[in-house]
């Protein structure tokens, strides 16, 4: 999670463009920026795709309905996007959401960890979707494998890991750290290896299936959904 935040409803309208793309240049490699809007900004995550090539990976933190809120990453590999390179680091930046869900709960800040809470489903439910809708029907086009096969079990796992989530939500609400507890060991019972199959078999299996232009062209899907 990042302290590095551009609120761009703070920007002047003529100059928000040049400003998110200066603040977007300055960052290093590794480096997050968390950007503010008061609308969903798929125009700009397209310029950002079209204007700089390869370099910032970006997720949804909030998709409104109020403001909406993206974390970019300025890629540590410049070389050509893959699957597995976006996908394990939406999941590590999922990871440290729950971690950090973890320790509120155990400092008794259940408000605070509620919002974060939030955040962390938002984020795993919009990161599922796209593996079910955009990734899984790439690797289950060429292959030829839906019923069957690795996409299949992670479809199966997906419903178990919202079923714990929507739990964990629940005991934030009712601050209850025996149900967070609970609840967090069901996610992470099933969640640790699910991410693990899919970095050490599915992304990069996808990847190798598919040349360098249709493989561009998938992450960057991947990206804007
Ligand atoms: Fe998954
Ligand atoms: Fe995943």
């Amino acid at each position: 999670m990042t302290q590095n935040v551009l609120d761009a409803r703070e920007i002047p309208h003529e100059s928000r463009l040049e400003t998110i793309f200066a603040k977007l240049k300055a960052l290093t490699p590794g480096q997050d920026l968390e950007l503010v809007a008061p609308h969903q900004p798929d125009q700009l995550l397209r310029k950002v795709l079209a204007e700089f090539p390869r370099r910032f990976d970006f997720s949804p933190v909030l998709k409104g309905p109020v403001t909406w809120r993206y974390v970019f990453r300025a890629r540590t590999d410049a070389g050509p996007r893959t699957v597995s390179d976006y996908l394990a680091w939406d999941h590590d930046r999922l990871d440290a959401i729950m971690e950090h869900c973890t320790k509120l709960v155990g400092e008794n800040r259940f408000e605070e960890a509620r919002a974060h809470m939030g955040e962390f489903k938002e984020g795993l439910f919009r990161h599922i979707e796209i593996e079910e809708q955009i990734l899984f029907k790439a690797f289950e086009d060429k292959t030829g494998m839906r019923d069957v096969g690795p996409t299949a079990v992670m479809r199966m796992e997906h419903k178990d890991i919202k079923e714990a989530v929507n739990d964990i939500v629940k005991a934030c609400e009712d601050k209850r750290l025996d149900e967070f507890e609970r609840g967090k060991a069901t996610l992470l019972g099933v969640l640790v290896e699910h991410n693990m199959k899919e970095e050490q078999i599915l992304y990069p299996g996808t990847d190798r299936m598919l040349d360098d232009g249709a493989r561009e062209k998938l992450v960057e899907t991947l990206l804007l959904g």
